[in-house]
């Protein structure tokens, strides 16, 4: 497929979507939307692909919100359905079996600050800028913000950053725990990549299981979050690669995994 918005790019086990509207500052529309919930798809559906990698083109922006020029004259109904469409396009990314790293490289606001949280982790570069300045336009999150920033930081510092609308930097970021690591620019993608490989050489189905495990779990109470561990834990033991970890690892060899 060809995209307008996107750039998707696969080497080898590892995918890297773009979002490319630079001169919206990489803000996000109905298109692009639609554009990165196929690409999503076929990041999903690859057997090929392993992790996906997500930032923006440019130097400036990673996604500086929902398009406001589009949202600007929308219905109730319109906003609502403009709205249901990021938040499903975004749980796509979340629930996506493989891992997603958001590679932070500039302005991740509303939107852009909503699609960094629904990856599995987030790399920013010092530059990068995060907020939910929504209320500042007579609106709230709308992309998942008002679920995912109370769970990632807490709901007193949510709260605080969505009523006030105030930008923070990536070491505040770093900080409050919204990004796990800042590096520099010219390394953003590179790092990214480096942690990809890192994924990539283990076990894919034990790595999808651990994903699956913490985020079921995050949204459960612990007795039936152990119970999902134990049964994730004990489906490891149907795959070849439990067998061929172990085996490697008694006989002193790297392991070759397959998958299965
Ligand atoms: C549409 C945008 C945009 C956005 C920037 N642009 N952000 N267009 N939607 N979210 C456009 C500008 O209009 C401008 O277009 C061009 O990108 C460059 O932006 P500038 O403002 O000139 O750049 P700069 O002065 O460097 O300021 C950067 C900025 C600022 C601080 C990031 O652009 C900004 O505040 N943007 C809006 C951030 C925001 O409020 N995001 C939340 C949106 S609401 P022209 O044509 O003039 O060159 C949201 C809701 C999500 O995300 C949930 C929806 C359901």
């Amino acid at each position: 497929m060809t995209y307008e918005n996107i750039v998707f790019n696969k080497e080898a086990a590892i995918a890297s979507l773009y979002i490319n509207r630079p001169q919206a500052l990489n803000a996000l529309n109905k298109d692009t939307l639609n554009e990165i919930r196929s690409a999503v798809m076929t990041a999903q559906t690859d057997p090929e692909i392993q992790v996906l990698i997500i930032s923006g083109t440019g130097e400036k922006a990673f996604v500086a919100g929902a398009d406001i020029a589009y949202m600007q004259n929308l219905t109730p109904v319109e906003g609502r359905a403009f709205g249901a469409l990021g938040q499903e396009v975004f749980r796509s990314i979340e629930t996506m079996e493989k891992p997603v790293i958001a590679a932070v490289n500039g302005f991740a606001l509303g939107g852009g600050c909503e699609l960094a949280m629904c990856c599995d982790f987030r790399i920013a570069v010092p530059q990068a800028v995060f907020g939910q300045p929504e209320v500042g336009l007579g609106i709230i999150p709308g992309f998942g913000g008002t679920q995912r920033l109370p769970r990632l930081v807490g709901a007193g510092m949510a709260k605080q950053l969505i009523y006030t609308g105030a930008n923070i930097d990536a070491q505040e970021a770093l900080r409050i725990g919204l990004v796990n690591q800042v590096v520099p620019a010219a390394t953003l993608i590179d790092y990214s990549f480096t942690l990809a490989q890192k994924i990539i050489r283990h076990a894919p189905q034990a790595v999808r299981y651990a994903k699956l495990a913490i985020n079921e779990g995050m949204q459960t109470d612990i007795d039936r979050a152990m119970t999902l561990e134990a049964d994730l834990f004990g489906l490891c033991f149907s795959t070849h690669d439990q067998t061929e970890g172990m085996t490697a690892f008694l006989e002193k060899r790297s392991p070759n995994y397959t998958g299965q």
